[in-house]
């Protein structure tokens, strides 16, 4: 076994992919004898929200992914800032943007009723971002579990690992590579914007000034480009630049590969998004084929949720089980 381990040390060594091995160490079965209803449970949270709110499965969905690329799925993007401490809440990326964090608080004072001090906060995003895609249309994944909650939070490292929506493509596969996912997996990932809203401000740089031209991104159809500019304009007045589109024009609150049909259509939101289809090469060939095949997307899509839900587990006596997702035991 020890050897077996070790081998298994160096081959992770060499292909650089520990966070993969350490995503090894998840179980289905984790909470069988401790937490047997944690499925149920969670399940009924995410329905009830949903039915609060038909946005919030989305907004839950990218929870996981903000967590995940930031020292790993171990829940510190949900740490509130303190006195004494900052968090991860008010990044770049998740200022005034990360949201359904009260559905979280209810689905935890939930499992502590039934089984106090045992499902991690870091599990529960991962359960949570199954379901929200399962109750959107799209195919279920056994989570695999045993994640534990981090004592610390990175909003340095939030900034840093989560890519902006300007990106183009060779700086969102470098995101993506550096927390041991593959171009593929991105492109595959990226389909999680068949759900949820953007503000004006993730891609109205698109509508006026794309990259410092003073014109309008000249890939977006112009029917589409008069809608985004009516509702978003130019003077950001009257704080406009929060007033959302949906990712997916089409069916947004529906998890299918219309996503990557409007890509096609040029009618992608986020610059992020569009570039995977009018970047010649790898990510616009995978873009047309899920827009063909959306067996294939929904397939490949719940591989790469597992894979990234595998990103730098803490597990065994690392990190603890939070008792309130917001704040660590110490309260430090
Ligand atoms: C490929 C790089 C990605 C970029 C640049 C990106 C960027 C963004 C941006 C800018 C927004 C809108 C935020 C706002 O207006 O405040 C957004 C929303 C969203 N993202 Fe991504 N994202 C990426 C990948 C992902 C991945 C991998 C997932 C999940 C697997 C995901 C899930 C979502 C969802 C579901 C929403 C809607 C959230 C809501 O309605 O509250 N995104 N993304
Ligand atoms: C977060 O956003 C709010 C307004 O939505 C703003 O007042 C605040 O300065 C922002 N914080 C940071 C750290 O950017
Ligand atoms: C936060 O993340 C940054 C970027 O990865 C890293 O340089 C820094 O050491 C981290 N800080 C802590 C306290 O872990
Ligand atoms: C892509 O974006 C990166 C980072 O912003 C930039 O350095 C690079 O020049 C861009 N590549 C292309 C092909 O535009
Ligand atoms: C467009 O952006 C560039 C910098 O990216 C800036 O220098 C220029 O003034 C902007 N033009 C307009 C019309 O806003």
């Amino acid at each position: 076994m020890k050897s077996i381990n070790t081998i298994c040390l160096i081959c992770c060594m060499l292909l650089s992919s520990c966070s993969l091995l350490e995503g090894n160490r998840l179980k289905h079965n984790f909470y069988r004898k401790t937490c047997p209803n944690v499925e149920s449970i969670v399940l009924a949270g995410v329905k009830k929200a949903q039915q609060q709110e038909a946005r919030l499965p989305a907004s839950l969905l990218r929870l996981h992914f903000h967590d995940c690329f930031v020292q790993g799925c171990d829940a510190s993007i949900l740490l509130d800032d303190t006195s004494t401490f900052t968090g991860e809440k008010t990044s770049g990326p998740n200022n005034g943007s990360a949201r359904g964090f009260e559905v979280i608080d209810q689905i935890k004072t939930e499992l502590e009723k039934t089984c106090s001090g045992v499902v991690s906060c870091a599990d529960i995003l991962s359960i949570i971002a199954r379901d929200a895609v399962v109750l959107s249309g799209g195919k279920a994944w056994k989570v695999r579990l045993g994640r534990r909650d981090s004592l610390t939070a990175n909003k340095t490292a939030s900034n840093l690992f989560i890519p902006p929506p300007t990106s183009n493509v060779t700086a969102v596969i470098a995101k993506f590579k550096a927390v041991g996912l593959s171009a593929k997996d991105m492109v595959t990932l990226s389909g999680a914007h068949t759900i949820g809203q953007a503000r004006c401000i993730t891609f109205s740089q698109r509508l006026y000034n794309q990259s410092g031209t003073g014109k309008p991104d000249p890939t977006i159809k112009k029917d589409f480009l008069q809608s985004l500019q009516q509702l978003c304009p130019q003077a950001a007045a009257a704080g406009s630049s929060n007033f959302l589109a949906p990712l997916d024009f089409r069916t947004p609150t529906h998890f299918d590969n219309r996503y990557y049909l409007n890509l096609q259509a040029g009618k992608g939101l986020l610059n992020s998004d569009e570039v995977l289809y009018t970047t010649t090469g790898f990510t616009n060939r995978y873009v047309r084929k899920y827009g063909d095949d959306q067996e294939e997307f929904l397939n490949r899509f719940r591989r790469s949720m597992i894979k990234m839900g595998n990103i730098k587990p803490l597990t065994g006596k690392k990190g603890e089980i939070r008792n309130n997702c917001r704040f660590t035991n110490s309260g430090l």
